[in-house]
């Protein structure tokens, strides 16, 4: 396929399009971006160019064509117990404290959770404390905007190389099956605590119940100031008070929630929702 060319009035129109469908802003300058993701889909649907498919998603957009439109501009990267950082708190602070309080079991979120490493690491996580004397439960929800990546999670099947990635040798021993050829499966005893739904962050958060403590990691950056606002106010209001909200390494709540203190262990930086 030619490449596509964009001119300046069709990528306003897009960018509109993706910040209100799914918050991420795409800033100046990111044609090249625009371009490469979204060539396979105007090929494989047969749409000319960026200009019509505004046009179609402006005039009548299917809920098909804007999720597909949405997974092809959106960042899946994830890997197993990524950064280390909050599974460490989660097994050496905040599982203690919920037992320490009988919370049972704990009800712990990943939202934008992508193909699933960061739910099932932190199941791996409440088995890993419970090997050394703890006595947890929890349910782990994982959601995303992406109906595949939703998909691929709840199957829990990774090809051997994305299973490797961020896992040492011990924990794919314990935690998974390989159950094919190049194939491995998280085991039974990790999956029974998680469950997967699509959520998108911008809508409606009702149906979700309320948490012990949020994952939300590496997604707050795509998305604009306000937007950012918005959704630390909502995840607040699902967080039980004195319940944790942890963010990506590179994230920060400053300027965007008084609903929340931070809270400085190990070295890193986690935020507790006020009483
Ligand atoms: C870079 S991944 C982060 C995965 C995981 N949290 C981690 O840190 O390893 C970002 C995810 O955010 C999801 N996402 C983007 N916009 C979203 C929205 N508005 N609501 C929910 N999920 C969204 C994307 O589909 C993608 O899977």
């Amino acid at each position: 396929m030619a490449a596509l060319s964009i001119g300046d009035d069709e990528y306003q129109a897009f960018a509109r399009f993706l910040e209100h469908a799914c918050g991420i802003v795409l800033g100046d300058s990111k044609q090249y971006l625009v371009a490469s993701r979204l060539a396979p889909l105007l090929e494989a649907e047969g749409i000319p160019d960026l200009k019509s498919l505004v046009e179609r998603l402006e005039r009548r957009p299917t809920a098909d064509l804007k999720g597909r439109v949405i997974e092809a501009m959106t960042t899946n990267e994830t890997q197993w117990f990524s950064d280390s950082f909050p599974f460490d708190v989660l097994r050496r602070h905040l599982l203690p404290e919920l037992e320490r309080q009988r919370v049972w079991p704990a009800r712990i979120w990943s939202a934008a959770c992508s193909s699933g490493q960061e739910v099932y690491s932190i199941s791996m996580t409440v088995d890993e404390y419970n090997d050394r004397g703890g006595r947890m439960e929890a349910e782990v929800l994982g959601t995303d905007i992406s109906a595949a990546m939703i998909e691929q999670a709840k199957r829990a099947r990774y090809t051997a190389n994305v299973a490797r990635r961020g896992l040492s040798a011990e924990r794919q021993k314990r935690f998974f099956d390989e159950v094919g050829e190049n194939t491995w499966e998280v085991k039974q005893s990790v999956r029974r605590r998680t469950s997967f739904r699509t959520h998108n962050l911008l809508e409606s958060y009702a149906g979700l119940g309320r948490f012990d403590i949020v994952f939300c990691r590496n997604v707050l950056i795509y998305f604009g100031y306000d937007s950012r606002r918005d959704i630390v106010d909502r995840i607040a209001s699902v967080t039980k008070p004195g319940g944790y909200l942890i963010v990506g390494a590179s994230e920060s709540l400053a300027r965007h929630s008084d609903k929340f203190e931070l809270v400085r262990l190990d070295g890193g930086v986690i935020y507790r929702r006020r009483d």
